[in-house]
């Protein structure tokens, strides 16, 4: 794919994100809310119509796109062949509705496995994320830097405790410098792409909610990987670190070390 292909594709795509900031107010006022699994798990009327928008783009304006989302069947898809968008359409959907912030929408093209171009756009603080293959990342077309190199004892990390045993956590907390979670997979990694946290981990993300990062991650010298530090499939999801290089190796030894960080 040349280069003003790809270009083209994120101006038709951030006008997309633009028509965001009319649709999600209006959906916001009139919002509903219904379980999944259980009574934790939510999703609201603001996350479904979002996504079906993004649906009715593709189709208009990208008929052979595939698109693999939270909230459809994703069974028809393959996900490693042709072009590919990763949509999780509202992050942090128990934030938006406990909290009404915190939250985001997070997009990632995938060409034949590739990552092309990422999103994440922090709707609540006006903010879109983007990063561009060879290009580099932006924040509303601010270049970012590549973050600078964190030793562990001075990274905030973020991670879910409730989910990692005692002794694990009680190790994280004695080798950095804090601890926060925000609790969107997406703006909790967008604070380590921006070198504010030190490493976010994640042990059971789904695809959508970690398909931008890779290109952020690539385009910025950060370490993405498994938990084993093994690459991660885009395609599955899965136990998951994102860090700042200087700390990706600490965390990885602490999560690992004696009988691991399950409970
Ligand atoms: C969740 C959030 C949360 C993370 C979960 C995700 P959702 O996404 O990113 O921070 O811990 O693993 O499922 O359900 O709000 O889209
Ligand atoms: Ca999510
Ligand atoms: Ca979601």
């Amino acid at each position: 794919m040349d280069k003003q292909q790809l270009f083209d594709i994120d101006v038709a795509v951030r006008s997309w994100f633009s028509t965001l900031n009319v649709t999600i107010p209006r959906l916001i006022e009139h919002m509903e809310t219904d379980t999944k699994q259980n009574r934790f798990d939510l999703v609201t009327n603001v996350d479904r119509d979002i996504q079906q928008n993004f649906e009715q783009f593709l189709q208009h304006f990208y008929p052979s796109h595939q698109l693999l989302a939270e909230e459809k069947s994703n069974q028809q898809i393959d996900a490693y062949h042709g072009h590919v968008w990763v949509m999780d359409p509202i992050d942090g959907t128990m934030n938006l509705v406990k909290q009404q912030t915190d939250y985001c929408v997070i997009l990632a093209y995938f060409v034949d496995s590739e990552p092309m171009l990422s999103y994440i756009y922090d709707y609540p603080n006006g903010i879109l994320y983007k990063a561009i293959k060879g290009e580099g990342a932006y924040a509303n077309d601010q270049p970012l830097k590549p973050p600078h190199t964190m030793d562990i004892k001075d990274a905030i990390l973020s991670f879910n405790a409730q989910v990692l045993n005692l002794e694990t956590v009680k190790a994280l907390f004695d080798a950095s410098f804090s601890y926060r979670i925000i609790g969107s997979c997406g703006l909790d990694s967008m604070r380590v792409i921006k070198g504010q946290f030190g490493a976010h981990v994640n042990t059971n993300p789904k695809p959508w909610d970690i398909g931008a990062q890779f290109l952020f991650a690539s385009e910025l010298g950060l370490k993405m990987t498994t938990l084993d530090n093994e690459p991660v499939d885009f395609a599955k999801g899965g136990p998951f670190i994102i860090s700042n290089k200087g700390c990706h190796q600490q965390v990885l030894d602490i999560l690992n070390d004696g009988d691991g960080y399950q409970k």
